[in-house]
């Protein structure tokens, strides 16, 4: 199936590992060109190599996306090296507290947590998502072509446990997502969201295997599949968002997620 979005110019955050790195992989196999935003440019650098090196085309470009004057200076550059950005995902979620930090600070009972944590994962997701999206939106509307594509979480539609604050600021991107789609789609651009539950990451590896064999049971799909959830599944669910055959489809959260929740 031609997702007819060969050429186009994406913008994908968060991307130097783990799901969004997968999404940056796929997008290119469509004939995307990528930028590879990640706080860290070894990291983003790294993805943009691997699509390079499989002849796609791609650059790294590292910015944190909480602040503005940064994201707008990526933009200024993604544009002066591929054009504006057509498909905007934003990825980044897990707040990162150095390069090397495998499983950050997320978790923990709400009781236990306090305002240092909840700025943290309040300020990546609902700002990051906000700067971004205002970062490419105008431009977008004025071509009358766009996508935005929002990475949420189960967590935001169901809650999660040890994850309330996370919970809260995934909820919030869903509302945002409803309200800018009914702002934009007059110019043809639409915003969903991909809502993942647990995926097999860097970041919830070590969760993962302390979880053992009880996860498989809460994934209706896991035991025939003998699987949990890849960043591949995410990226193909995107990557069907981000084309022409996805035109029609707004305002809307798409769960891939093996079954885990079912929301209406
Ligand atoms: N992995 C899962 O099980 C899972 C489940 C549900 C939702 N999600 C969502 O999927 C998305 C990706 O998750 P993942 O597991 O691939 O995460 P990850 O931690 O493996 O990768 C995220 C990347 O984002 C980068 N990043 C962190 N803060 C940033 C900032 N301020 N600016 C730019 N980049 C920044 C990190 O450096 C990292 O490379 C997140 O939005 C997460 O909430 C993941």
């Amino acid at each position: 199936m031609d997702l007819g979005i060969r050429g186009r110019v994406a913008l994908v955050t968060g991307a130097g590992r783990g799901i969004g790195r997968q999404i940056c992989l796929t997008l290119a196999e469509e004939g995307v060109r990528v930028a590879v935003n990640d706080l860290f440019q070894e990291r983003a650098d790294e993805s943009a190599g691997e699509i390079s090196r499989a002849g796609g085309q791609a650059i790294g470009v590292s910015a944190d996306v909480t602040d503005l004057p940064a994201v707008n200076a990526m933009v200024k550059r993604v544009a002066e090296e591929f054009g504006s950005v057509d498909i905007l995902v934003n990825n980044a979620g897990i707040p990162a507290i150095s390069a090397r930090d495998a499983v950050p600070g997320t978790g923990g009972f709400f009781t236990g947590s306090g305002p240092e944590q909840w700025e943290r994962t309040m300020g990546l997701i609902t700002y990051g998502v906000l700067n971004c999206s205002r970062a490419v939106a105008e431009g977008m509307s004025e071509r009358r072509w766009g996508r935005i594509i929002n990475i949420i979480s189960d967590a935001g539609r169901v809650g999660e446990p040890r994850l309330v604050a996370y919970s809260m600021a995934k909820a919030g991107v869903i509302g945002f997502s409803k309200a800018l789609a009914k702002e934009v789609g007059r110019s043809c651009v639409t915003v969903n969201c991909v809502s993942p539950a647990t995926t097999q990451t860097e970041a919830t590896e070590t969760w993962i295997a302390a979880q053992g064999e009880q996860i498989m049971r809460q994934y209706p799909l896991a035991k025939g599949l003998n699987r949990l959830g890849k960043p591949s599944d995410i990226a193909n669910a995107v990557a069907f968002l981000a084309s022409e055959r996805g035109e029609w489809i707004t305002g809307q959260v798409l769960s891939v997620n093996g079954g885990y929740s079912m929301a209406d």
